[in-house]
C-alpha cells in the first residue's frame, strides 16, 4: 500500500505531538491561566461574531494550524479554485459555486466563456418567471394562478431548496404554498400533492443530470397526477418547468425547454442552492431577496479570498475541524442551529460535509493514511438539550458542536427569545467547564448520586453569533461552511468535489428492480444474504396480494 505525504509535512508532525500536551489540559485550566481568552479567542467578520475560546485549543496550537494550512497550499488551491482551474481532479472540472454569487458588473471567463454573464442570463430569466408566479400572472392550463409551487429534486437538487425555504419562511409570499418531494417512496409525494389541485400547481423539476431515478420516478408520477385530473397533454407546459444542467433529456421529458432553468456542470449538485436549483427559493421569497442572499454568500467568498488566515473565518473553522478529528481523534460534530428557521440546517450540512469530505483518497489516488471528515449530525436546539445532549456531556465520546445562534428573533414574543438564547450560552459553558465532585458537595448534592452527577467538562465547542436571520446572512452562512469544507478537503488532499461512493448502491439497485417483480426468474445471483432478502420480500408481497 502507498502512503500519503500530508501526514509527514512539519506541521502535520508538530501537531500530532503537540496534541498529546493538549490532551492532558482541561478547560478549567485554559481559562483559569488567560483572563482574556473569551476575548482573545473570537473572530468577528461578515456579519458573525465566531466565539472558539471553548475550543481544546492553545495559542501555540494555532500557530501550528496556521502552519498547516500554509504547508497544505489552502491559498494557493483556493485561488485556483476562484480562478476557475479544474480543482475537481476526478471529474476534470472546475469548481465555480462562487461564480453564482459574483455581481453582474463582474466577469469571470473559463474556457472562453464569461460565465458570469451566463449566470445574471439565467438569474433574470429565473426573476422574470419567479415575479410572474408570485403576481398572478403565470396561469396554469385552466386560467388559474398558481398557488402551490412543489420541487422534485433529490441530494443537492433538495436539501439546498428545502432548507433555504425553511430558513427565508419568514420572508416568504405566505399565500403560496410549497412541498418538496425527494424520496422514492411514493408516500413523499402522495402525501405532498393530497391537497392540492392540480390546476392550481406548478411542478419544479430540479436535477443536475436529469438523469436521477427517484426524481425522474417522482416526475412521472406528477404528470400522470397532473394529467389523470386536466385531461390534456399541453396542461404540462404550463405546470411543469425544470431545472438543469442536460437540455436534451428535459425535452425528452415533455418539458419546453423554454421553461428550463440552466446551470452548468461547475457547480456542484450539494453547491447549487443560489443557481437555479434556488428556484423555488426565488419564488417563495422574490428576486430581490434571493440576490440579498446572494451578496450574503459573495460577502463571505471575498473574505474567504482576501482576509490574512489568521482572521479568516472559514480557514480558522477548517483548521479546527481538522484538529478535532485528527489530533483530538473526535468522529462526529453536532451543528445545533438554535433557531427553528434553520431545523434542516443539519441535514442540509450533512450532504455538504459528508458527501464533499467522506473519502479515502488523495488527489492522486493514494490512500490517505489519517482520519478524513467526521460525521455530521444535529437538532435545533432546545429541543436536542431533550433528547441526546446527554450523552454530549457526560458519554464517553466527546462531541465537537457547533452552536449557531441570533441576536434578535424574527418572531419575538414575551421571553422567549432570551429563553432561547441562554441555552446555549448555558450549553457551551456546562460542556466546557462541567462540574467537579468538590462543587457539588459544597452544594450539598446527595452523596449517593454524586458519581453520577459529576460533568468531567472539557468538551470543545464554538458559538456563531450574529444579529438576525436575513437572506444575507443565511448566504453568508452556507459560504463559511462551503469554504470551510474546502479548507478541510484541501489539508486531507481529497476531491471535494466528486462523490463516487454513491455510484455503486444506485447500479445495484438498477439490477435488482427487476429482480423483485412478481413474474421474474427465480435465478438470483447475489450473495447468499441478499438472495434470501429478495426471495422473502417476492414471497412477502404476494402473500399480501393474495390476502
Ligand atoms: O447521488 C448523489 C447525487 O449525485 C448528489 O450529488 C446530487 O446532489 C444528487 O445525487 C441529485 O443529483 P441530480 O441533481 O443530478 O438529480
Amino acid at each position: 500500500m502507498t502512503t500519503d505525504s500530508r501526514a509527514e509535512l512539519p506541521s502535520w508532525t508538530s501537531l500530532a505531538s503537540h496534541s498529546t500536551d493538549v490532551q492532558s489540559l482541561h478547560l478549567r485550566e485554559l481559562f483559569d491561566q488567560d483572563a482574556g481568552r473569551g476575548e482573545r479567542f473570537h473572530l468577528e467578520a461578515v456579519g458573525f461574531y465566531f466565539d472558539y475560546a471553548k475550543q481544546l485549543v492553545t495559542d501555540e496550537t494555532l500557530r501550528l494550524l496556521l502552519e498547516l494550512a500554509r504547508e497544505s497550499h489552502v491559498a494557493e488551491r483556493r485561488d485556483a479554485m476562484f480562478a476557475g482551474e479544474h480543482i475537481n481532479v476526478s471529474e476534470d472540472r472546475a469548481v465555480l459555486h462562487v461564480a453564482l454569487r459574483l455581481p453582474r458588473e463582474e466577469t469571470l471567463v473559463v474556457d472562453g466563456v464569461d460565465v458570469v454573464a451566463e449566470v445574471h442570463r439565467v438569474l433574470d430569466q429565473m426573476a422574470r418567471f419567479a415575479n410572474s408566479v408570485r403576481s398572478g400572472e403565470w396561469r396554469g392550463h385552466t386560467g388559474k394562478p398558481i398557488k402551490n409551487v412543489v420541487n422534485i429534486g433529490i441530494g443537492g437538487s433538495d436539501l439546498g431548496p428545502v432548507m433555504a425555504y425553511e430558513a427565508l419562511r419568514h420572508y416568504s409570499q405566505r399565500d403560496l404554498t410549497f412541498r418538496f418531494v425527494s424520496n422514492v417512496d411514493a408516500t413523499d409525494f402522495v402525501e405532498a400533492v393530497r391537497d392540492l389541485e392540480a390546476d392550481e400547481t406548478l411542478f419544479i423539476i430540479s436535477s443536475k443530470t436529469f438523469g436521477t431515478l427517484e426524481t425522474l420516478t417522482n416526475a412521472n408520477s406528477a404528470r400522470a397526477w397532473l394529467l389523470e385530473r386536466l385531461h390534456d397533454n399541453t396542461a404540462v407546459a404550463k405546470h411543469f418547468v425544470a431545472v438543469s444542467t442536460n437540455a436534451a433529456k428535459v425535452a425528452a421529458f415533455g418539458i419546453d425547454v423554454a421553461n428550463m432553468f440552466e446551470f452548468w456542470d461547475w457547480v456542484g449538485g450539494r453547491y447549487s442552492m443560489e443557481s437555479a436549483i434556488g428556484l423555488s427559493t426565488m419564488i417563495a421569497i422574490g428576486p430581490q431577496h434571493f440576490e440579498e442572499m446572494l451578496s450574503g454568500f459573495h460577502a463571505l467568498d471575498e473574505h474567504f479570498r482576501t482576509a490574512p488566515f489568521e482572521s479568516n473565518l472559514p480557514v480558522l473553522h477548517g483548521l479546527l475541524a481538522v484538529w478535532n478529528r485528527d489530533f483530538l481523534g473526535f468522529s462526529t460534530v453536532g451543528v445545533m442551529p438554535y433557531d427553528q428557521y434553520l431545523h434542516r440546517l443539519p441535514a442540509y450540512l450533512q450532504q455538504l460535509t459528508m458527501e464533499s469530505n467522506g473519502k479515502h483518497v488523495t488527489f492522486s489516488g493514494e490512500r490517505v493514511t489519517y482520519e478524513t471528515g467526521p460525521v455530521y449530525w444535529g437538532e435545533p436546539g432546545t429541543n436536542g438539550q431533550h433528547s441526546f445532549y446527554q450523552l454530549i456531556h457526560q458519554g464517553t465520546t466527546k462531541v465537537p458542536v457547533d452552536f449557531i445562534g441570533f441576536a434578535r428573533s424574527l418572531n419575538p414574543l414575551a421571553q422567549h427569545h432570551d429563553i432561547l438564547m441562554s441555552n446555549i450560552f448555558a450549553q457551551a459553558e456546562a460542556l466546557a467547564f462541567g462540574k467537579t465532585e468538590a462543587e457539588l458537595r459544597a452544594e450539598g448534592a446527595d452523596e449517593r448520586a454524586l458519581k453520577h452527577r459529576v460533568m468531567e467538562g472539557n468538551r470543545p465547542s464554538s458559538v456563531v453569533l450574529a444579529e438576525e436571520l436575513t437572506p444575507r446572512l443565511l448566504g453568508s452562512l452556507i459560504a463559511l461552511y462551503e469554504h470551510s469544507v474546502f479548507v478541510q478537503g484541501t489539508i486531507w488532499k481529497i476531491d471535494s468535489f466528486d462523490q463516487w461512493g454513491v455510484e455503486l448502491g444506485k447500479q445495484l439497485s438498477v439490477t435488482i428492480i427487476p429482480e423483485l417483480a412478481n413474474d421474474a426468474p427465480g435465478d438470483l445471483r447475489h450473495d447468499s444474504s441478499t438472495n434470501a432478502l429478495i426471495a422473502r420480500y417476492r414471497a412477502l408481497k404476494e402473500n399480501g396480494q393474495g390476502s
